[in-house]
């Protein structure tokens, strides 16, 4: 996966004017605004709530958390956070400050095997259903955290 963007960004919570020929006003009104998803489950907050979740657990965990950054663990909360904001989204301050995700490079110095990404999903599976969404909006979240998690191993060694 080298561009981790979504197809699309904006979802649709109600159908558009566009895409309801049949709407009482007939063509030619404006379409209703879309929100993005990051907007419909609560933007900021939100999101910071997953990812501080997200890294109280790999804190924990002795495959994986020797790989972080333990002197900055803030910095490594916000990355995560901007750039998960920004593909929902939300503000693109994350490429403002980063440039382009590229998150396979940006992986690159760290051995992920199948085993360090199972411990991944794990602690990003607890920081999910802590937030108590519909069945709806996690299984959205959740399918594309698995996806971009496989496409991050680069070593099959364990
Ligand atoms: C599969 C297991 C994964 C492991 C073991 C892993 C490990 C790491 C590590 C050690 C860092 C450095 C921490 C920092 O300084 O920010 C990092 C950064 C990052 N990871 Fe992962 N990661 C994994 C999967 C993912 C996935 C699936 C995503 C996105 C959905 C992701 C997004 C990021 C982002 C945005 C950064 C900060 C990049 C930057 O701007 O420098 N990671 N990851």
């Amino acid at each position: 996966m080298s561009d981790l963007q979504p197809p699309e960004r904006l979802i649709p919570i109600v159908p558009t004017a566009g895409s309801m020929p049949s709407q009482p006003g007939g063509p030619g009104i404006p379409p209703l605004p879309q929100r993005s998803f990051w907007e419909h489950l609560g933007g900021r907050p939100t999101f910071e709530r997953l990812v501080r979740r997200f890294y109280d657990g790999v804190q924990t965990d002795p495959i994986i958390w020797p790989m972080y950054p333990a002197d900055d663990l803030e910095g490594a909360i916000q990355r995560l956070t901007g750039f998960l904001e920004q593909y929902w989204g939300g503000p693109t301050t994350y490429s403002q400050e980063r440039g382009h995700p590229r998150l396979r490079m940006r992986h690159q110095p760290f051995t992920i095997t199948p085993a360090a990404r199972d411990r991944w999903l794990v602690h990003m599976r607890d920081a999910v259903d802590s937030l108590e969404l519909s069945a709806l909006d996690d299984t959205t979240l959740w399918d594309y955290l698995e996806r971009a998690a496989h496409a991050m191993v680069n070593s099959s060694e364990a």
